[in-house]
């Protein structure tokens, strides 16, 4: 049996996939009281470390997993980068990575891919070089959940090394066109960020914009989502939000209660989650990887940019060129994929949009702000009806 740590478990999203994929979790550490109360249950057995910083050494195992903080990463977060003292806690990884006479075949990072840009790419420059540092290979690749099947666009960096293998042969290996261009004919679904309408709206068609731990508010919120047939906007049920993620539904539950924690937190929890879907995928690869064609390589110097895809080691880096799909599920339609009924967006935010939307140089789809208003109208009707 492929044993596996999962490092900043949250809800286990990573282990929940390697799970699906044949693979056994021997240890998760997790902070967050709310995330700890899912892990309890859900993982039972698996023993749960708290602060990353007060752990002193990891089991012997085949994998370490590290989907760290994106805040300080991320363009809705603190974009602090990489010193930060959120996302800057990855440093921890190495120092774990960093103990003798432990040998861990693999590490698996996870990331936002804003982290690509933000200071030049400093995040990957500091990663990169801390895992050259320890004698590892890397290769590193932006997947899409769609790639997966799912309707929630959701673009993560995962960051693949080893000493002994060749990580290219598992992550860049595979490469499937992004099969699915939302037809137009007919009016399809859209998601986007009611708490936005300023500069921009997190806007996806046929799909939802990915789910975040926080909106532009700071407040743990679902993506609303305009519903062309019949006209409605909605936000979406949480169960269809774990759904999205690939979990089961009310795999959140246990969070709820605990230390007074809110529905609401289930939100949070789920926006911070590593899609299972997008797990799953590469605990499969890990065991049966494929062959990476090194034609599709380039070598990059120093101060490139970080492309979508690439790898390194010792000092060297290429980009590589292979698409943000490595797999080719068949796609369903967030209009059928969603299975609960969602709840009408509240004519305040509604309005709150429209006013922001308004006065922004923003384009929207035909049709989008007439139905939005609508919406309110017909929301404001039934109060006064009701009062
Ligand atoms: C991006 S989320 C992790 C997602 C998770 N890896 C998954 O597979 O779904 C980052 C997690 O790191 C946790 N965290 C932050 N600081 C921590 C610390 N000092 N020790 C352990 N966990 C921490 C947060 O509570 C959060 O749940």
């Amino acid at each position: 049996m492929l044993t596996s740590v999962g490092l900043f478990s949250g809800i286990g999203g990573i282990e929940e996939g390697l799970r699906r994929a044949g693979w056994q979790t021997r240890l998760l550490c997790e902070i967050d009281p709310a995330a700890r109360a899912v892990l309890r249950q859900r993982f039972p057995g698996v023993k749960i470390s708290s602060d990353i910083k007060e752990l002193a050494g990891l089991p012997e195992v085949d994998l370490v997993t590290a989907g760290f903080p994106c805040q300080d990463l991320s363009q809705a977060g603190t974009t602090k980068g990489i010193n930060g003292r959120k996302s800057g806690l990855v440093r921890e990884v190495f120092r774990l990575l960093g103990e003798r006479n432990r040998v861990q075949k693999w590490v698996l990072l996870e990331n936002v891919p804003f982290m690509l840009q933000l200071d030049g790419g400093r995040a990957m420059r500091v990663i990169t070089t801390g895992l050259e540092d320890l004698g590892y290979t890397w290769a590193y690749r932006t997947v899409d959940a769609r790639a997966f099947g799912l309707p929630q666009r959701r673009k993560r960096v995962l960051i693949l090394a080893s000493k002994t293998e060749d990580p290219r042969d598992v992550l860049l290996s595979g490469d499937n066109p992004p099969a699915y261009l939302p037809a137009r004919k007919r009016p399809l679904a859209c998601g986007f960020y009611w708490t936005e309408g300023n500069t921009g709206l997190g806007w996806a068609i046929d799909a939802i914009p990915a789910l975040k731990p926080g909106s532009a508010i700071s407040i743990p919120s679902p993506p609303a989502i305009w519903l062309p047939r019949p006209r409605k906007i909605v936000t979406p049920d949480v169960r269809d939000a774990e759904r999205l993620q690939g979990f089961p539904v009310d795999w959140t539950r246990p969070a709820v209660n605990c230390d007074g924690c809110s529905e609401r937190e289930r939100w949070r929890l789920i926006g911070n989650a590593v899609n299972v879907r997008v797990s799953k995928w590469i605990g499969k690869k890990l065991r049966n990887p494929g062959r990476h064609d090194t034609h599709m390589d380039t070598k990059q110097r120093k101060n490139d940019r970080w492309e979508p895809a690439g790898w390194g080691r010792k000092g060297e880096r290429y980009s590589t060129n292979v698409s943000e799909w490595p797999a080719q599920y068949g796609y369903r339609s967030l209009a059928e994929f969603l299975a609960y009924e969602g709840t009408p967006l509240s004519s305040r935010a509604a309005s709150g949009f429209l006013r922001r939307a308004r006065s922004s140089k923003l384009r929207f789809q035909p049709g989008f702000l007439e139905d939005i208003a609508y919406h309110i109208e017909r929301i404001e009707e039934g109060l006064r009806r009701a009062s």
